[in-house]
């Protein structure tokens, strides 16, 4: 089976890119099914209960996010939905879940896992703990597991790779905003790859308009930012996956511009 998953969705011109390339990329990648972070859709910051349904109405089957989760007052009538989650590590008492099953179209069933990291990070709890204790329950009712992890360092994010291969069909990373280049098959079968990138403006800092992100670097001010709109992109990865072993078979970069 094939998976798509793709690096956070910023704004309007992220949600619009995804609604207007979907047909395109089912047509031409044939995949089973469609992961998406969206922790900066809703106006750059966090996710509403709104923009999830627009989401999955232009559809992406589940819907991962990171740090940004909660920046919204609404976010937890948003990860009421079963198929938006947030990052596992947090807190107990935190709005929502950390993990979610689906089935695909074929009655294929995949565990979607969202990982948050601890460098350059907020303190959070034990990224790796938090799978570890829920990896035998996940394995009861599945192999076909894909992880997001959203954390800041390549080494942290590379490392939960090689802490999880031949356990999970693939570790992805997102919150840095930029697609790298590192996808490979682990050891063990599990895809990796450090970052899937941005679904938004690439003429921008990290999405954001250019001038109020530079000037807050050259003078140290705060700014208001706001979400640019041009040259926007789609980028992720396509995974292969086998059904009975849950081991990948290839992990390919996706990148497709929305012109
Ligand atoms: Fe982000
Ligand atoms: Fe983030």
């Amino acid at each position: 089976m094939k998976i798509l998953i793709i690096g956070d969705i910023v704004g309007r011109p992220g949600r619009n890119a995804v609604k207007a390339l979907v047909p395109k990329l089912r047509d031409e990648l044939k995949y089973d099914l469609f992961i998406a972070n969206a922790e900066n859709s809703a106006g750059g910051k966090g996710i509403t209960f709104d923009t999830m349904n627009e989401l999955l109405d232009s559809g992406v089957d589940v819907i991962t996010t990171g740090d940004h989760v909660y920046q919204q007052s609404c976010a937890a009538a948003a990860l009421d939905i079963p198929q938006v989650i947030r990052p596992l590590n947090y807190p107990d008492a935190a709005p929502g879940a950390g993990w979610q099953i689906v089935e695909t179209d074929n009655g294929i069933k995949v565990a979607v896992v969202n990982l948050i990291g601890r460098v350059f990070m907020k303190p959070v709890d034990c990224p790796f703990k938090a799978i570890e204790k829920i990896l035998a329950e996940i394995h009861q009712q599945t192999k076909i597991v894909v992880v997001d992890f959203h954390a800041e360092a390549t080494s942290e994010k590379i490392a939960m790779g090689w802490f999880l291969d031949g356990r999970v069909s693939a570790v992805c990373g997102t919150h840095t905003h930029v697609q790298t280049a590192d996808n490979r098959i682990l050891a063990n079968g599990t895809a990796c790859l450090t970052d899937l990138g941005m679904t938004g403006a690439r003429n921008s800092i990290l999405g954001c308009e250019v001038a109020p992100v530079l000037n807050h670097f050259l003078t140290g001010m705060p700014n208001r930012y706001k979400i640019a709109k041009e040259n926007v992109w789609l980028t992720g990865a396509l995974i292969d996956i086998d059904e009975i072993t849950g081991k990948a078979g290839s992990i390919e970069l996706v990148k497709k511009n929305l012109n």
